[in-house]
């Protein structure tokens, strides 16, 4: 059986070719365990949990990536190329960064700006912008509207730093209209794009850059399950 330094598939488990990917590895399981039917772990290796099993007989896999585009650049990566994974779907939360924007609404990230220097390796002779694959965006819309699920798409910003020294550094994200901070996907279209492969990020909005509201885990716990079947759809 193929393997990885960070992924050990156990028990010869296939890896599906969509991959729903959330930070949180105990996300991972309790998503496979909820959604998924004929369930089999194939990674513990550093606890990031990985899944597979059948959603509505469409075999698909659930698996953790950790925080910050280090960590989903290496997974991404060997899922990628090492398992052939063609579609790879970020499940996370964000915070909102507009006005019109409210806790628990879900954000597509059709595009993700980025304050890291991840893009460098490609040494691109100027600026790349890292989007979402369009097939994939559509259809999550599509179903987002199909399910009555408030939903916004745009530009979002993946930001390498949580606690930042600049307090001013958001206010001139939001002036270019970013919708919500993360802190994953543009490694995720990065490698999408390099390798050829499909990508897509949506978030649920866990916090609010612009006013101070506080979430219930029941309500996150809703929002969340509204968002994963939307993912779901797209195996
Ligand atoms: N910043 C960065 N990542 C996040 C946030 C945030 O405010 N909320 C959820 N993920």
């Amino acid at each position: 059986m193929i393997s990885t330094p960070h992924i050990k598939p156990v028990n010869n488990v296939n890896i599906a070719e969509t991959v729903l990917l959330p930070g949180d590895p105990l996300r991972a399981k309790f998503m496979a365990e909820t959604y998924l039917e004929d369930v089999q772990q194939f990674n513990m290796i550093r606890n990031m949990f990985g899944y597979t099993g059948f959603y509505k007989c469409k075999e698909v896999s659930v698996m953790g990536t950790g925080m910050g585009m280090p960590s989903i650049g290496i997974y991404s990566y060997e899922l990628i190329h090492t398992f052939g994974c063609k579609r790879l779907i970020r499940v996370g939360s964000c915070g909102a960064m507009q006005d019109n924007i409210n806790l628990y609404d879900v954000i597509f990230a059709q595009g993700a700006s980025t304050d890291s220097n991840y893009v460098n390796q490609y040494q691109l002779p100027a600026h790349f912008t890292p989007i979402a694959s369009y097939h994939l965006l559509e259809k999550a819309v599509q179903q987002a509207r199909d399910n009555y699920t408030t939903f916004h798409v745009g530009n979002v910003l993946s930001s390498d730093i949580f606690y930042n020294a600049d307090e001013t550094a958001s206010k001139h994200w939001m002036h270019m209209g970013i919708l919500g901070v993360e802190m994953e996907s543009a490694a995720l279209y990065m490698n999408a794009s390099y390798a050829g492969v499909e990508a897509l990020g949506m978030f649920t909005v866990s916090d609010h850059l612009i006013r101070n509201e506080v979430t219930t885990p029941e309500e996150r716990e809703r929002a969340f399950t509204d968002m994963i079947e939307i993912a779901l759809s797209l195996a």
